[in-house]
């Protein structure tokens, strides 16, 4: 009988990335890895240098099951299971996004996931499963892009500036606290997340650049102002990182993949295919302290 030959691993190696940028604020389209496939460590650093550079990468015709999507986040850090949103029973570190006239889609606003923790997500991996005929393309935006933007006085007031993050400005108890099937998880989800303290600009850990760190999504206001003066900075803010010279707006194909730095990225999902279906699956990694 001949000996057995184990074939290793298909390994992707670095040798054949390419990438195309989107806009000049942000996102290149990445080629020539598979994500399906174990990343060798070049792989892993090349990916970790271009997410630095281009702050979001898309990956078309990238199918993957949910165990291979966690595999590729877990490259670069430990996962996050989202203590509200729906997640796959079986592989809890995949959240789902399955909205349609039953469920309602409510991240058409421009946010950055999860600041309502006290580490909040380094990167977001978002595959699209099923997506409707036309409609359901997500924005992104640089806040870096829109930090460097603003005058040399703003920025230097910002500076000292921290704001409150509140989980329940997203997921209020109207919708996620009333389905008695949710009730309890949602109260345990509250009372484990009260509202955390951030900088309103915070430097990114590699590149040592600077960032707008508020979002519409969970920033509540900001500690050191008035009422009003937190509320008319919030509103500025909000509207300034939206604006489209910071953006880019991705047109979906199904096995599509995100990758984006959620530590200097905000992100709008276009809700305007009810009643047809949309889903995606989301594996989030779990970032460091922000400062
Ligand atoms: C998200 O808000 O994290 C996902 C964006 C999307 O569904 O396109």
């Amino acid at each position: 009988m001949g000996v057995v030959q184990h074939q290793p691993p298909k390994q992707a190696t670095a040798g054949n990335i390419t990438v195309t940028r989107v806009t000049p604020a942000l996102g290149g389209i990445v080629e020539g890895i598979r994500l399906a496939d174990e990343l060798a460590p070049p792989a892993i650093e090349r990916l970790n240098e271009l997410l630095v550079e281009h702050q979001i990468l898309f990956f078309r015709r990238q199918p993957l099951t949910p165990q291979q999507q966690c595999r590729f986040a877990k490259y670069f850090g430990a996962l996050h299971i989202h203590p509200i949103y729906p997640v796959l029973p079986e592989l809890p570190e995949i959240m789902v996004i399955d909205t349609h006239e039953g469920f309602l889609p409510d991240n058409d606003n421009w946010h950055t996931d999860v600041t309502f923790s006290s580490t909040p997500p380094l990167a977001g991996i978002l595959a699209a499963k099923q997506l409707p005929s036309v409609g359901g393309d997500t924005l992104w935006s640089s806040n870096l892009a829109a930090y460097e933007a603003l005058s040399e006085p703003l920025k230097r007031q910002l500076d000292g500036l921290t704001a409150e993050h509140s989980v329940v400005k997203s997921f209020p108890a109207g919708r996620w606290g009333a389905d008695p099937a949710h009730k309890e998880r949602y109260e345990r989800a509250v009372a484990k997340h009260p509202p955390v303290t951030h900088p309103v600009v915070r430097t990114h850990p590699v590149s040592g650049r600077k960032a707008l760190f508020v979002n519409d999504g969970f920033t509540t206001r900001i500690h050191e102002l008035g009422a009003r003066e937190s509320e008319a900075l919030l509103a500025f803010l909000f509207t300034h990182a939206a604006r489209p010279e910071f953006t880019l707006r991705w047109r979906w194909n199904v096995d599509d993949v995100a990758f984006w730095d959620n530590r200097i990225t905000q992100h709008y999902a276009v809700a305007d295919y009810l009643p047809q279906r949309r889903i995606m699956h989301r594996a989030t990694v779990i970032g460091d302290r922000p400062f």
